[in-house]
């Protein structure tokens, strides 16, 4: 199973992911956790990477579309995988044709953008893992507290409401084309393309 998921900053695609990736026994691969990690460990990536996700734009795409292609050759990739938050942009998605990385099901998570501020302010996260949590709609069992190590949850830097508003923008600006790219794709039925599912994100995460 090769899997994108496609939607707006705090539509749930890292909440879905750790379903699908238990559910399929495939990777998650979220360029975002990735960022977040190299930020974390202080690398040459992460110093650069950490000024652009705060003001809310965009990695390079020659940066991540490197660091996905090094992701892909890791031997847990080999039976699928699941790409959260990536690609993001029409060279993105043109640089994984031509690497003729395979994908089976493209599923857009569709959420209003009045949706998506609350999501974000309440949002809470595991680092570590990349589990997410939502103070009010989706809380831990333990406030404050990762369900599964007991660690301490933070908040996203990236999620102070300025931050979450310039995300929304570029998301509409550069992301959301990629809509009509894979649905084409799909419509097309050419050989190798995807199947498109549209799903309504407004409920609950189980649904
Ligand atoms: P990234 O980490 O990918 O962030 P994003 O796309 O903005 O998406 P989020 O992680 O904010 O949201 P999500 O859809 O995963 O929602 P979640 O499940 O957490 O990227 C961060 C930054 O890194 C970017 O801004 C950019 O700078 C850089 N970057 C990353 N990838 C890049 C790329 N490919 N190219 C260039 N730059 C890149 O849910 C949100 C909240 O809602 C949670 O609190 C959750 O509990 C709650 N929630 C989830 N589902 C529901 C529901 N059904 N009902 C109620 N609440 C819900
Ligand atoms: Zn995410």
């Amino acid at each position: 199973m090769r899997l994108i998921l496609l939607g707006a900053p705090g539509a749930g695609k890292g909440t879905q992911a750790s379903y699908i990736k238990e559910k399929f026994g495939i990777p998650q691969i979220s360029t975002g956790d990735m960022l977040r990690a190299a930020v974390k460990a202080g690398t040459p990536l992460g110093i650069e990477a950490k000024k652009v996700m705060d003001s809310g734009g965009l990695v390079s795409d020659d940066i991540i579309i490197n660091l996905v292609k090094e992701r892909l050759t890791q031997p847990d990739c080999a039976g699928g995988y699941l790409f959260d938050g990536f690609p993001r942009t029409i060279p993105q998605a043109d640089a994984m044709k031509a690497a003729g990385v395979a994908i089976d099901y493209v599923l857009e998570i569709d959420v209003p953008d009045s949706e998506i501020i609350d999501r974000m302010s309440g949002r809470r996260v595991h680092p570590a893992s990349g589990r997410t949590y939502h103070v009010k709609h989706n809380p831990p069992k333990v406030a404050g507290k990762d369900d599964a190590t007991g660690e301490d949850l933070v908040q996203r830097d990236d999620d102070r409401e300025e931050t979450v508003k310039k995300r929304l923008q570029v998301y509409h600006d550069q992301t959301e084309v990629l809509l009509g790219y894979y649905g084409k794709w799909a419509d097309s039925g050419a050989p190798g393309a995807p199947q498109y599912r549209k799903v309504n994100g407004v409920g609950a995460v189980e649904e």
